[in-house]
């Protein structure tokens, strides 16, 4: 029985006794002593709490931003973490962005600035010549309210041209430890390696929380909310971390990243890529899980309408029962709840890859461009024949007590032209498809509305009319 969780923390090892249910953050903080990592929201959106992050296992891929409120100890076991006091490294002061950042003048309080600095070394290590979006996106989960961005844009330029001139030491990092679970405190974290493995421990321990990338479930344990006595992690489990690419589709594991899902989808579908983009931040992508986000179940993630417009399909497995593979749509049964039996789970997602005379459309709307979940997302796929809809899947996300297709919408496309008029009339065909609640993203007047008018913006996107709408 192991009682430590063992990982490298700015290129030492540690051994830690701490309840594997503590967050990474209070780790860091309360019992490490490393106070530069900072509490602001404890919810995943604000970044003064990100951390360089390079899973046990995963030796080869690049340490990435990630938010250590919401990730426990469970996860970090035979990890690397640096954090803003290892930017430097070799026992250098400030790293170049560090020093950029203090040169053009890039924080006044300085609550953000230990987060963004870390984020931003996390992108140039990646990206050494960033444009300036994708220094915008690295920093879309990073809030800032007393110095204003613009300094903080130009320090990311001028500390990637510093290190792409002399390129600086690596944060220090370490060797992989991962064991195969902790017993502290009174809480377990099993941490199984292959999927078998996974599967009797489900079996075994039903009552057990099933994490993935824990940006659902950090969020009431970074709020002490909850505690998990005992904890199953994915991140581990061989299979369910592979993207395997062939017959012209793309079977994910679970607990394949969203940011390994953009890489992988970008080039053959750059409306989804676009969207991905706007899932929660880097930090919540480089953690949560295309399964997690189908295992969680919400009316308003953002994958499961993409993915069913897509066509995707879902193989869920257990120990006893063996596979079995549904179509996406038929998973979700009503509010929060699925298909998935208690010792099973999501081994992976099956995605087809564009063909000629398929187009893909999804569109996002929620209340802040970036870092926000939707009120309603919207997406749809055609197979078009010359300028007639041949087929057609059309999926909404927050119209329902589960993401779902709108059948008599697509039945008033199939068949005609895609044209602003047809395109109405599928939108008047969306009141027998949908009873939107209204909350407080969104009256239900306003969620009709809205979910008709993206399909009158297809049509006119589709006829290459549309102007890029960045937020409504
Ligand atoms: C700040 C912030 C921003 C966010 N922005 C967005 C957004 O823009 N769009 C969006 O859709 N979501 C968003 N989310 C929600 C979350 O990031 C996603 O749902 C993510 O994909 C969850 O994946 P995870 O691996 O972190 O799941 P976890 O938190 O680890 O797990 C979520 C659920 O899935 C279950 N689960 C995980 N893996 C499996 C499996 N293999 N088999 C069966 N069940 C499984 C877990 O048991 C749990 O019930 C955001 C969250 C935060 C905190
Ligand atoms: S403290 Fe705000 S994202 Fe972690
Ligand atoms: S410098 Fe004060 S919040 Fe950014």
């Amino acid at each position: 029985m192991t009682t430590h969780t063992a990982f490298v923390l700015n290129g030492e090892p540690v051994a830690t006794q701490v309840r594997p249910d503590t967050t990474v953050l209070d780790l860091l903080r309360d019992h490490l002593g490393r106070k530069g990592t900072k509490e602001g929201c404890a919810e995943g959106d604000c970044g003064a709490c990100t951390i360089l992050f390079r899973r046990g296992g995963d030796a080869e891929t690049p340490m990435l931003a990630a938010n250590s409120c919401i990730m426990s100890v469970a996860q970090i076991d035979g990890g690397e973490i640096v954090t803003v006091e290892g930017l430097a490294g070799d026992g250098a002061v400030l790293n170049a962005v560090q020093d950029e950042m203090a040169k053009n003048g890039s924080s006044q309080c300085g609550f953000c600035t230990p987060g963004i600095a870390v984020a931003l070394t996390g992108l140039l290590a990646c990206n050494p010549d960033p444009d300036e979006d994708a220094i915008h996106d690295a920093l879309a989960g990073n809030l800032c309210r007393c110095t204003g961005y613009r300094p903080i844009v130009d320090a990311a330029r001028a500390a990637a041209a510093r290190m792409r001139a002399e390129p600086a030491p690596a944060p220090a990092t370490g060797e992989n430890l991962v064991t195969s679970h902790t017993d502290a405190g009174g809480a377990t974290a099993h941490r199984p390696r292959d999927l078998r493995g996974l599967l009797m421990l489900r079996r075994d321990h039903p009552d057990a929380v099933l994490l993935a990338g824990g940006t659902d479930l950090g969020v009431p344990l970074a709020g002490y909310e909850t505690t998990w006595p005992e904890t199953i992690t994915t991140g581990h489990v061989a299979e369910l971390r592979r993207v395997e690419t062939g017959d012209g589709r793309w079977t994910f594991g679970a607990a394949v990243t969203w940011e390994e899902v953009l890489k992988a989808v970008a080039e053959d579908y750059p409306s989804f890529a676009t969207l991905i983009r706007r899932f929660g931040s880097t930090q919540i992508r480089s953690m949560g899980t295309i399964g997690g986000n189908i295992g969680t179940a919400s009316p308003i993630g953002d994958g499961p309408p993409a993915l069913i417009a897509l066509g995707a399909t879902i193989t869920l497995v257990s120990l006893e029962g063996g596979e079995r593979t549904m179509r996406l749509e038929d998973f979700f049964l009503d509010y929060r709840k699925t298909e998935l039996r208690p010792d099973e789970v999501i081994a992976s997602v099956t995605v087809p890859r564009a063909r000629a005379g398929e187009i893909l459309r999804t569109y996002k709307i929620s209340k802040r461009y970036d870092q926000d979940i939707s009120t309603v997302c919207g997406a749809y796929w055609l197979a078009m024949d010359g300028g007639t809809v041949s087929d057609i899947r059309i999926a909404y996300g927050g119209m329902a007590a589960t993401p779902k297709r709108a059948s008599h919408a697509e039945a008033a496309l199939r068949g005609k032209a895609l044209t602003v008029a047809t395109a109405r009339e599928a939108g008047a065909a969306l009141a027998s498809d949908f009873k939107p609640l209204t909350d407080w993203r969104g009256s239900a007047t306003y969620r009709e509305r809205t979910a008709a008018g993206l399909l009158e913006r297809l049509a006119r996107d589709v006829a290459g009319e549309t102007v890029e709408v960045m937020a409504l």
